[in-house]
């Protein structure tokens, strides 16, 4: 049935979150394939779900069709839903999506300076809270690498816990990106969270907190990053895996076959399988 809804609020979904100790999941789609697939695991669970894009996705696809899928989609989705622009760099990129009906931006100047990445993240809070959207931000620098964005561990730099309550007194951003010991993409050695340093920004900073470069994370540092405060988690790599590789076992058995609603079958099922996995793990699941 077309409910004819608009994107639900990541920022009331964040706060709900917050208040009742869960996670939201935040999962990089590609296609409408993955984002599909995601959405039905979230609907089985009744989760809140937030699909996130990069701008090398907008790029490949054409930023009009990523939002035309996202919000046909969450027109008849039975959860809540948004598309959310997953690190932004540009202001006209981020103003183009708004144009078009986006309300959940990450604007990423984490690789500037602190004076800056305040300067460029108020302006583009002014442009997205004028229309009552949410805004996430980074301070500290994730490692690894996410499309196009490579940041090397020698420059990777945990989030200072009073220079993150002034970022956000000062930015107004609705949600932080916090730099804890997680990387983006493939870990080569088990991730050690520092606990001691989210537990500090968590108490001088109330907005929700988020956690980037979640594939590959145990587990239990996922759950206790939760209870300490985390409330959206993003998850990349750990879709991509299973989505190609189940496409590659399938063509190799069948390789006369080319058909591609058979060679994404068994795709969009691996997408779904770990996607209902993570959404246990945040407890994100039975919330509506
Ligand atoms: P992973 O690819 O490590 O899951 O990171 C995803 C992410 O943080 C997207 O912003």
């Amino acid at each position: 049935m077309d409910k004819g809804n608009e994107f639900v609020s990541t920022k009331e979904m964040l706060l709900n979150a917050q208040r009742e100790g869960y996670a939201v999941p935040a999962f990089n789609i590609h296609n409408l394939e993955t984002a599909l697939a995601v959405v039905h695991a979230a609907e089985e669970l009744k989760s809140p779900v937030i699909l996130a894009a990069t701008p090398s996705t907008f790029k490949f696809n054409g930023r009009p069709y990523i939002h035309a899928i996202v919000s046909s989609i969450s027109k008849y989705a039975k959860v809540p839903l948004t598309l959310h622009l997953d690190h932004h760099e540009s202001f006209d990129e981020i103003k183009e999506s708004v144009d078009l009906g986006c309300r959940s931006v990450m604007i990423d100047a984490s690789h500037y300076p602190f004076e800056e990445n305040i300067r460029i993240v108020k302006k583009v809070v002014e442009y997205v809270h004028a229309v009552g959207g949410t805004v996430e931000a980074e301070l500290g620098k994730i490692g690894g690498k996410e499309d196009d964005l490579s940041v090397a561990d020698k420059d990777a730099m945990y989030t200072d816990p009073s220079a993150a309550k002034e970022f956000v007194e000062r930015t107004g951003v609705d949600s932080l990106a916090v730099a804890i010991g997680t990387a983006h993409g493939l870990y080569k050695f088990e991730p050690k969270l520092d606990y001691d340093r989210l537990k500090e920004i968590r108490k001088v900073v109330d907005v929700p907190l988020v956690l980037h470069g979640a594939s590959g994370v145990p587990d239990e540092s996922i759950k206790k990053a939760i209870e300490l405060g985390i409330c959206k988690i993003n998850i990349a790599t750990e879709l991509k895996i299973p989505f190609t590789k189940a496409i590659r076992e399938y063509l190799i058995l069948n390789q006369d076959e080319n058909d591609p609603r058979k060679y994404f079958l068994p795709a969009k099922e691996a997408v779904k399988k770990v996607t209902k996995e993570k959404i246990l793990l945040c407890k994100s699941n039975n919330r509506i």
